[in-house]
């Protein structure tokens, strides 16, 4: 048995409201034990007992480890031209997936999982102790089960995006390509899966097409997750809530019916601030999704495409400056909400019985993460109570 310790906690930020102030828990003055790598107890640092490595935090803030519930880490290639030509006025559309495609194609199963290796570990570096990654820059059978081999190498959440735009050569018969998704496709891909996934937007699927994908693979036994909602306001949403997915990610043009279908669901809006910053988008309402009573995530949606960061800080930045959350709300969100994304109840929130995932800052709150943009203020990260950066 290990038990290990943290004390002298200035600001100990729970993700879990009814263990201290305001939506983030939190607890003043605190300390942590976890025993074999999981949480103990929480109590005053006044009351720390004996363990056998101790950690001594000199007034720090620390919170959950983030919990990136959207990222597509497996690809190869960039597009920073692309990101050049948007800057100065060229419009961000779903094809631009396609050369993606091409490289990822191109691309040994080694640099694909060489890929997948670097951006989850710079997301740890960041305080990311756990990633969802999907599959969607192979779009064939056989591209498609090694990008989630690939996926698999870095995390157990993996996500067969299969559905993420109709390649090239399906162009002028898209319903071919529906029927190879749902059929070989989704068999040689659903071992390597726990979530599947479609792109729901002019340009990449439309509703009849995901309606098919999704029951499909959920009568496979998979989970469901729509991308929905980014560039249009289409009815993305209202699939999702219907089908009974966990997450419905984007919403960037809502609706007030798809708030009102999200407020009575069980769907988590996983909100990629990132991709809204990196292709000059207007924000999804995070703070109208909040009031109405909607479970709010947020995620980096890391992809070469759209929105090229791991960075989690990031997005609690910009969902508190361009979305209009608290920095109490968008902690909670990226921690405790992306948990929710994830139908996880063992991370995202510092309690015990659950996983010792923590970080801390080098700075006294988790306001602090808003208030220096920019700065990596991530000077400790936990998990199962291993030091890991
Ligand atoms: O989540 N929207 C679809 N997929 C990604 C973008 C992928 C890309 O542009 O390569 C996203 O933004
Ligand atoms: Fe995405």
């Amino acid at each position: 048995m290990t038990v290990v310790g943290w004390t002298n906690i200035g600001e100990l930020a729970t993700a879990d409201p009814t263990a201290g102030e305001g939506p983030l828990g939190i607890v003043r003055d605190a300390a942590v034990v976890a025993v074999d790598g999981r949480i103990a107890w929480i109590g005053p640092a006044s009351e720390f007992p004996d363990v056998d490595v101790s950690h001594d935090m000199a007034g720090a803030a620390m919170l959950p480890g983030f919990v990136d519930a959207h990222m597509h880490p497996v690809f190869a290639g960039d597009r920073a031209a692309e990101f050049d030509a948007r800057m100065t006025g060229t419009p961000y559309s779903a094809g631009g997936i396609r050369t993606t495609v091409a490289a990822t194609r191109a691309a040994s199963d080694e640099q694909l999982m060489a890929n997948a290796a670097r951006l989850s570990s710079e997301a740890l570096r960041q305080g990311t102790t756990t990633i969802e990654a999907k599959s969607g820059y192979g779009l064939t059978v056989h591209d498609e089960a090694r990008s989630l081999v690939a996926a698999r190498s870095v995390t157990d959440e993996t996500t067969f995006l299969g559905a993420h735009v109709v390649p090239a050569e399906y162009a002028d018969r898209p319903d071919d390509y529906v029927d190879l998704v749902c059929g070989e496709m989704l068999d040689a891909c659903a071992p390597h899966a726990r979530w599947a996934d479609v792109f729901i937007e002019r340009g990449a699927f439309d509703a009849d097409q995901a309606r098919r994908i999704l029951e499909a693979a959920k009568a496979k036994g998979l989970g469901l997750r729509v991308h929905a909602n980014q560039l249009t306001q289409g009815d993305g949403v209202r699939l999702a809530v219907e089908l009974g997915a966990a997450s419905v990610d984007h919403c960037t043009h809502l609706g007030d019916d798809d708030i009102e279908a999200l407020a009575g669901s069980g769907t988590v809006a996983t909100l990629v601030p990132g991709a809204e910053f990196s292709t000059r988008s207007t924000y999804a309402p995070a703070r109208r999704l909040w009031d109405a009573g909607v479970t709010v995530a947020i995620a980096s949606d890391c992809n070469p495409g759209s929105s090229y960061t791991t960075s989690m800080p990031l997005m609690v930045a910009l969902a508190v400056r361009e979305m209009g959350l608290s920095p109490a709300q968008a902690v909670w969100a990226a921690t405790a909400g992306g948990a929710a994304s994830l139908r996880r109840d063992d991370v995202g929130v510092v309690a015990p019985g659950r996983r010792a995932d923590l970080i801390a800052l080098d700075a006294p709150s988790h306001v602090h993460l808003a208030y220096r943009p920019g700065v990596p203020l991530v000077s400790g990260v936990w998990r199962a109570a291993d030091r890991v950066g």
